[in-house]
């Protein structure tokens, strides 16, 4: 390899700390990975950051409904996070978060650039409030009727049905989701960036970061429509770094995200005396920086950030790398279908490298979407990894172990076809370099399939038998291990742990990309363990049924105990049931009898402690809830059948839920 090590900095995006890591997820930590471990492999030195995306509305909000503080939250996700990417061998220099105080000090810094240049202005806008909980709601948090084609309970930014787009305060019916009262409009002072400035800078770095041809075309889109100044401030209640100066505005969220980038990088250079900050993000340097993204958030990418670096004295990355989104069998995500895998569910059923190599096998250089077919997964990874790969080296280490005392031989059989997998070596470095794993990986097989055809034709099982024929098995055997050895190499940065243990076999602690250039011979390797043991369809089917499973705690945060199951709810039988008879307990005074008809379940008598907030007559004919499946409880004044709903903390303040008019005895309430 030529030239001195280039000094490369490689970020994934941060992923939002309120949620699990799924499959979709693992596209990109798993395609950034691979090229980073590429580019160790070759002696470049490249490090690799990220961490948690902690603040905004999103996760304020669900940290309430958990009674727990957002930084509790975004810490208990950011550690499975890390339990996660660890087990899939993804692996970070860093990983912190942007609540951090690296971020804060380096957001406040650009702020403060931006706003010295007269970048930075304040006009008052109008937003949707809802007074109830006293706070500003971003357009996600409203639902409504679409006001062009009427669906109804359409998000405030867009219809999912018509896809046009609009603002809350276009919704008819507008009601916010967190407490369901209508918002009123309310006006306010916000801070905004003016991007507009801007398009003449961004439209040089785009020509200088060479963007895959469809980023390109969609910044081309954006510059042709005009560019809007970009509001980048919320007000209180906000959970995120306030800004200098106010009491209640807050950095948007998409402003202090991305500066989680070198926020991360600089918290590492705190540890590592090898890495200096202004290397890599001042201008002036001879260093690389690359993010890589997916096609959803490309806006801030190729926009926003570039903008905000360039404009308050950081350098501009020198690319971003833009994926496509995971379909699984063709189709969006479900959780009905159970295809909406979490990373943790994959792990607990599934071999990491099967992914890795299944990702590397349909990924490319560009934003189009990838599927991952289940069928397609374990016909791929049993006939690439385990039929071919692997195979070399199982066809032809027992003999070496057994007939040699694992010593290879001195020489090569068949330099010409070691020669072919080594000349391959420029041309899938280069796949690798531009993300073209797919063409990577079909010539790495191609080449397995050469190796393989060599042993097929070699037959070192049959030679074996004839005392005369004992030297050529050693040397076969010697050829295809180093084949299988060189395509090993090939592949450490797809398949490290299968690597890992191809090395433990030929004693080696490490390898370089130019190893696959020397044959290994007259050496004595270890006994040889099985390296890859096919995908069971079983287990992917176990993996699906888990993903249904799984709906009900939503995946979520925390200890399980906070929560039922989906199975658990289901299980309990609700129903709509009528008051046909209200009578007093004698020697209760709390209780009343109630005799329910619950239509196709015919009547029953309940017990219910009621008598303070309701009259008898009062009763009568009313419409309740019941629990219809409840097992009956004996009580000291007869046997109660069910359980009727009703909320409020007793005495006289009971209410009974009561259905609308309509709802039937009998009916299941969901
Ligand atoms: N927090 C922001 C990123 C801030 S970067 C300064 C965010 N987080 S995310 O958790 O929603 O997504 C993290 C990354 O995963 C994004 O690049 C996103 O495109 C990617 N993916 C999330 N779902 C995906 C699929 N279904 N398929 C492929 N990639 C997906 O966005
Ligand atoms: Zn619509």
């Amino acid at each position: 390899m030529s030239s001195e090590p280039r000094k490369i900095l490689v970020t994934s995006a941060l992923p939002y700390a309120n949620g699990p890591l799924h499959m979709g997820h693992m596209v990109e930590y798993l395609q950034t990975d691979i090229w980073v471990r590429f580019q160790k492999l070759r002696g470049h030195k490249c490090t690799y950051v990220c961490a948690s995306d902690s603040h905004g509305t999103p996760i304020m909000i669900k940290a309430r409904a958990l009674g727990i503080t957002p930084e509790e939250l975004t810490q208990r996700f950011s550690e499975e996070f890390v339990r996660d990417f660890a087990d899939f061998g993804v692996e970070f220099d860093n990983y912190h978060t942007t609540h951090s105080p690296e971020n804060e000090a380096l957001t406040v810094e650009m702020f403060e650039a931006l706003r010295e240049r007269g970048d930075i202005y304040t006009k008052t806008i109008e937003q949707a409030y809802d007074e109830k909980e006293g706070m500003f709601l971003p357009d996600r948090f409203v639902r409504g009727t679409c006001p062009f084609c009427e669906t109804p309970d359409q998000y405030g930014d867009a219809c999912e049905n018509c896809s046009k787009t609009y603002t809350p305060a276009d919704l008819i019916d507008p009601i916010s989701v967190i407490s369901g009262t209508t918002p009123v409009r309310r006006e306010s002072e916000h801070y905004f960036f003016k991007l507009s400035d801007y398009a003449d800078r961004l439209k040089t770095w785009m020509d200088g970061a060479k963007l895959d041809r469809n980023v390109a075309a969609k910044l081309n889109e954006w510059f042709e429509s005009g560019l809007i100044d970009w509001d980048i401030s919320r007000d209180a209640p906000y959970f995120g770094f306030r800004i200098p100066g106010t009491e209640d505005k807050y950095f948007y969220v998409w402003l202090d995200a991305p500066v989680g980038y070198p926020a991360s990088f600089r918290n590492l250079c705190e540890r590592r005396d090898d890495l200096d900050f202004d290397e890599y993000w001042r201008p002036g340097h001879d260093t690389e920086v690359f993010h890589f993204i997916g096609k959803d958030i490309m806006y801030f990418h190729t926009l926003f950030w570039p903008a905000v670096l360039a404009g308050s004295g950081f350098r501009t990355p020198t690319s971003v790398f833009a994926h496509g989104f995971l379909t699984v069998d063709g189709q969006k995500m479900s959780k009905a279908r159970g295809t909406f895998i979490k990373a943790r569910t994959y792990l607990d059923n599934l071999d990491p490298n099967y992914l890795r190599y299944y990702y590397a096998a349909k990924l490319g250089p560009t934003i189009e979407d990838i599927d991952l077919n289940l069928d397609d997964f374990i016909a791929r990874v049993n006939s690439d990894l385990v039929g071919k790969l692997v195979n070399i080296a199982s066809r032809c280490a027992g003999f070496i172990g057994k007939r040699f005392g694992g010593q290879l031989a001195d020489e090569l059989p068949e330099p010409a076809l070691f020669e072919r997998v080594r000349g391959a070596s420029e041309k899938i470095a280069e796949h690798y370099e531009k993300r073209e794993y797919s063409k990577a990986m079909r010539l790495i097989m191609s080449l397995a399939d050469e190796a393989n055809r060599y042993i097929d034709e070699q037959k070192p099982w049959v030679m074996i038998k004839d005392e005369s024929q004992i030297d050529t098995v050693q040397r076969v055997c010697t050829q295809g291990i180093n084949l299988f050895r060189s395509l090993m190499i090939y592949l450490t940065p797809v398949i490290p742990e299968v690597a890992g243990r191809t090395r433990d076999f030929l004693g080696v602690d490490m390898w370089r990309w130019e190893d696959a250039q020397t044959p290994m011979l007259g050496v004595t390797v270890n006994k040889f363990k099985p390296l890859l043991t096919r995908v069971e369809k079983d287990k992917v089917e176990k993996m699906v049924e888990e993903s249904k499973e799984s709906l009900a705690g939503a995946a979520d945060v925390a200890a399980d105990d906070e929560y039922i199951s989906i199975d658990d709810f289901m299980n309990v039988d609700l129903r709509i049931a009528r008051i046909a008879k209200a009578e007093p307990v004698e020697g209760a005074d709390k209780l009343v009898a109630l005799t329910l008809d619950i239509g196709e379940l015919g009547e029953r008598q309940v017990f219910a402690g009621i008598k303070a907030a309701y009259a008898l007559d009062e009763l009568v004919d009313r419409k309740v809830v019941v629990v219809a499946n409840l097992a009956p409880r004996k009580m000291r004044f007869g046997v109660s059948e069910g359980m009727v709903l009703a909320a409020g903390p007793g005495g006289e303040d009971i209410f009974l839920l009561s259905p609308d008019d309509g709802a039937e005895p009998g009916m299941r309430v969901k």
